[in-house]
């Protein structure tokens, strides 16, 4: 079937909807709601049989809905609408919600219904949340309703508030007022509520050394205390507030106004800068440590029998040189311990986007940044890409790009959820790229493929990306059942000879292609470019964009087949 996938920006949902439905061989079109005069004009170019939209923030004009089904998906149960339903779920507390998938007609949100799915909220952040559970639902649904669709018998159920099952309502938009927090009131498990509800966008406004601040992330903390309210600690970055019963974690903010200047999200030590305190101590914790204790940290490590397994997470997969250095110095650190087996990735969400372009944007010298950056993050590459007496698996159970998928890459084994979505590319940010990736994806995808992949930049579904050899293997389930899994199937390996002839084979391996070409020469190659990009007008406007969000003004061109 012809499908038009009609969204206001092409974001991880919309992608793994494109992924999916390629994948079972519709041909699928993309096309960002920039207004409805162009909207038109695709509609009439593209012909499509039905028109789908996975996130969309304004309405289709009448006239194209009125000659074509138009379905959206709308994230949350039957009969609720408006335009903030994950903030009210988390922020009430909801255990239960679901997704939709609804004919547009003139009122939003308020359609026949084509499908429903619903889901267990996870205690996490809201575009975490939608990365995932929301996610998963969302293309159950759609393919339900796609199906429904193309068999041409299925007559959509009117929204109807009597029928029973229909839960939901017409909420409000989620204002700043509701997301205010009393630092001096609120307990822990209400304040947490209200940064996730409000994480990653648009953040909880608040006040710092008078200053106003969005405050983005919310981790619990088990030890530290303090005057609610007050900042209380520090850790790699992100600072600790007491509230009325314990203490959370925020590990970014934005402030509100910059001097005339739009703001952006910083790692929250970096965006208070000389207002913060020199009192406020640094408290850091090992992974070690960190994976006893119900705490923030960016990275955890734990062993069950001979598998390591080193967890790292990164708010919106970004890693600056400083989270470089330290998952190098505990990939270090873990590699010297007695383990045969090492498993690398988060334990939910991004696995890695490459280098951090708010760091980097924030930076006095961002092309000084952007190198230091690069170095570290391939000095990382390297440490795995050399380790020859373990098995290292990256596990991915969400997605990952550009240089987040190099990184795992450099690992033996590439183990990753079913729903996951792969952009293997870094040209959409004018840069070749490097994290060896002229040596590693050749090596699993072919030269062929890989030029492909990286000029076409276009998402790859979990599933295409095994039958292309660019992971090995793929396990279905949500983030804790695929994690399961993995646990199993690691526990299985130390002792083997499979393990022992995998490992002589990999030095050997190794050591090959160390005489053909050696991993240095790929490095300095790709610096080489790099150096340039860093230097070019194109990537800093690039960045810049991404950073500030602009909004695009056309669908790009790579979007257009
Ligand atoms: N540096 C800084 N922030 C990054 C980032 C990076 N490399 N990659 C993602 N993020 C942030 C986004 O700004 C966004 O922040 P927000 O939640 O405050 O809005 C968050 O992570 C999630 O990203 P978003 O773009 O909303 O998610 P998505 O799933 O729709 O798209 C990507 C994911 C990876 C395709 C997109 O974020 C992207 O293109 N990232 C840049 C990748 C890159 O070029 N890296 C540098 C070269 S190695």
């Amino acid at each position: 079937m012809r499908i038009l996938l009609v969204s206001s920006a092409f974001n991880s949902l919309t992608q793994r909807v494109y992924t999916e439905l390629r994948a079972i061989g519709h041909h699928v079109g993309v096309e960002l709601a920039l207004g409805d005069d162009m909207l038109r004009a695709r509609v009439m170019a593209f012909q499509p049989e039905l028109i789908l939209a996975p996130m969309l923030t304004t309405a289709i004009p009448e006239d194209i809905w009125s000659a074509h089904t138009v379905l959206i998906v709308h994230p949350g149960p039957e009969g609720d609408r408006g335009p903030s339903s994950l903030d009210w779920a988390i922020h009430e507390g909801a255990h239960h919600w679901g997704v939709t998938v609804l004919q547009a007609i003139d009122e939003m949100d308020a359609g026949p219904i084509w499908a429903s799915v619903p889901f267990t909220i996870t205690a996490c952040g809201k575009s975490d949340l939608y990365r995932n559970e929301v996610a998963d639902a969302a293309v159950e649904a759609v393919l339900l309703a796609v199906d429904r669709f193309a068999a041409g018998q299925f007559k959509p159920e009117p929204l109807d508030y009597l029928r029973p099952g229909v839960l939901g309502r017409h909420r409000p938009y989620h204002s700043q007022q509701t997301r205010k927090i009393d630092w001096a009131a609120d307990d822990t498990r209400t304040v947490l509520r209200k940064l996730r509800a409000a994480d990653s966008q648009p953040g909880v406004l608040d006040e710092l050394y008078g200053r106003e601040y969005y405050l983005h992330g919310g981790h619990s903390e088990d030890k530290l205390r303090g005057v609610p309210g007050s900042v209380i600690a520090t850790r790699d970055g992100s600072i600790c507030r007491a509230t009325a019963d314990g203490a959370v974690w925020l590990p970014e903010l934005r402030p509100r106004r910059m001097a005339g200047r739009p703001t952006f999200k910083l790692p929250a030590t970096d965006a208070l800068g000389s207002d913060l305190p020199a009192a406020i101590p640094e408290i850091p914790v090992t992974p070690a440590m960190a994976s006893l204790r119900d705490t923030w940290s960016e990275l955890r490590y734990f062993e069950a029998g001979a598998v390591g397994y080193l967890q790292f997470s990164f708010p919106g997969g970004a890693m600056s040189t400083r989270q470089c250095l330290s998952l190098l110095e505990a990939f270090r650190q873990a590699c010297a311990r007695p383990i045969e087996v090492l498993a690398l990735g988060p334990a939910r969400d991004f696995f890695s986007n490459g280098i951090h372009l708010n760091v980097i944007e924030a930076a006095e010298d961002p092309a000084r940044e952007s190198w230091l950056n690069i170095n570290a993050m391939n000095d990382l590459v390297e440490a795995i890409l050399t380790t020859t007496d373990k098995l290292v698996v990256s596990v991915l159970p969400g997605n990952a790009a550009a240089g987040g998928v190099m990184l795992a890459l450099a690992a033996d084994e590439v183990w990753c959820r079913e729903s996951v979505v792969l952009n293997p590319h870094y040209r959409l940010m004018g840069l070749h790229g490097s994290e060896y990736w002229t040596y590693t994806l050749p090596r699993r995808v072919g030269a062929t493929t890989a030029e492909r992949l990286t000029r076409e930049a276009l998402p790859v579904g979990a599933r295409d990306a095994a039958a292309l050899g660019l992971v090995d293997r793929v396990f279905p389930g949500s983030a804790d059942i695929f994690w399961n899994s993995i646990r199993q199937q690691l526990q299985e390996l130390p002792g083997t000879p499979e393990l022992a002839n995998r490992l002589m084979v990999k030095k050997q391996h190794r050591a090959a292609d160390e005489l053909i070409k050696p991993l240095g020469a790929y490095r300095s190659e790709e610096l080489a470019y790099m150096r340039e990009n860093f230097l070019s007008e194109s990537y800093h406007e690039l960045r810049r964009d991404f950073v500030h969000k602009a909004r695009a003004t056309r669908t790009p061109s790579h979007l257009l087949s």
